[in-house]
């Protein structure tokens, strides 16, 4: 492999979206070694080694997370970064960073125990979300009505979390979202496309749990936020979940997702997600590249 013209690829297994990241990065020259949660890492100087960059597409964020840590450790740079993994892969992180830095989000209440959960759901009209800190596809997510449909919510942890070892969770208002969320794919530092993800049957919108997929204009609001959002976590690949809320007249974040899927939703609104990422790569590889021409000739 050339030197430091390679691309290690971090995942649980190849799915589709991955092969096809591949199957462009091969057309633009760059090689590619699959890495498995299951395997060795190369962990030995990252300047003598054949990489550039490893990317980062392990299914389960803590795999992500460590696996991300170990490298940067070792002096690989990875992608998406380790700061914007840390942040990205725990919903509590993002909510405090966003507050920090002003993104539109949900109100949010940060709950240490299950008592102070009932004074949350008060202050939020006894309509909220309940969040645990680490989840996707939907995974863990409630809506809570009411006291007794916290009651039950409480009652069902207890057998299975005695100690709360699930707390803090993050409680958020709900917000009047119509019948769907915005996903918009942000590759680098640009928006590459949006939808909408609609679903008349479950409030949760995740395209897992069933939600269709809509093109939708990326409009200057949008695109705002994208751009205060790689303001704060850096360039990368990012999957940005947003609401239009309709009592506020305004879009907040939900979440941002640093793994995004698009397997399914490309073939839909036309935009080869796979292709945008793997010319962002070659981007990174060839301005490190750049970089290390400098410094030697120094
Ligand atoms: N505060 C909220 N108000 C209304 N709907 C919400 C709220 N939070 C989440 N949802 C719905 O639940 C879905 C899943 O929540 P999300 O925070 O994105 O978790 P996950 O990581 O599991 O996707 C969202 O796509 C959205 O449809
Ligand atoms: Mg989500």
């Amino acid at each position: 492999m050339d030197q430091n013209n390679a691309v290690l690829l971090c995942v649980t297994k190849l799915r589709e979206e991955e092969q096809r990241i591949i199957d462009h990065l091969a057309e633009l020259g760059i090689q590619v070694q699959v890495n498995l949660d299951s395997m060795e890492l190369p962990l030995g100087r990252s300047e003598d080694g054949p990489f550039g960059l490893a990317l980062i597409r392990c299914l389960s964020q803590k795999n992500a997370l460590h696996r991300t840590q170990f490298l940067e450790l070792a002096g690989l740079e990875t992608l998406n970064s380790i700061k914007a993994i840390t942040i990205c892969t725990n919903k509590i992180h993002q909510a405090i960073v966003f507050e920090k830095s002003g993104i539109p989000q949900p109100k949010f209440k940060l709950i240490f125990s299950p008592a102070k959960l009932f004074e949350a759901i008060q202050e939020f009209g006894d309509l909220c979300v309940i969040k645990p800190a680490t989840s996707s596809w939907g995974r863990g997510i409630a809506r809570i009505t009411g006291r007794e449909c916290l009651e039950g919510w409480i009652a069902a942890r207890e057998s299975v979390d005695p100690n709360h070892q699930a707390f803090p969770v993050l409680v958020q208002e709900y917000v009047e979202k119509g019948d769907y969320d915005i996903r918009v794919v942000i590759v680098g530092r640009t928006p590459i496309v949006a939808f909408r993800r609609v679903s008349e049957e479950n409030w949760k919108t995740n395209t897992h749990l069933g939600a269709e997929i809509e093109p939708l204009t990326i409009n200057e609001e949008i695109a705002s936020i994208c751009e205060q959002l790689v303001e704060v976590l850096g360039e990368g690949v990012y999957g940005a979940d947003l609401f239009f809320d309709y009592k506020q007249l305004r879009y907040v974040v939900c979440e941002v997702n640093q793994n995004p899927e698009f397997a399914k939703s490309w073939k839909i609104h036309g935009v080869d997600v796979a292709y945008h990422i793997a010319q962002y790569v070659k981007d990174v590889l060839v301005r490190k590249s750049k970089v290390s021409v400098k410094v030697n000739s120094q």
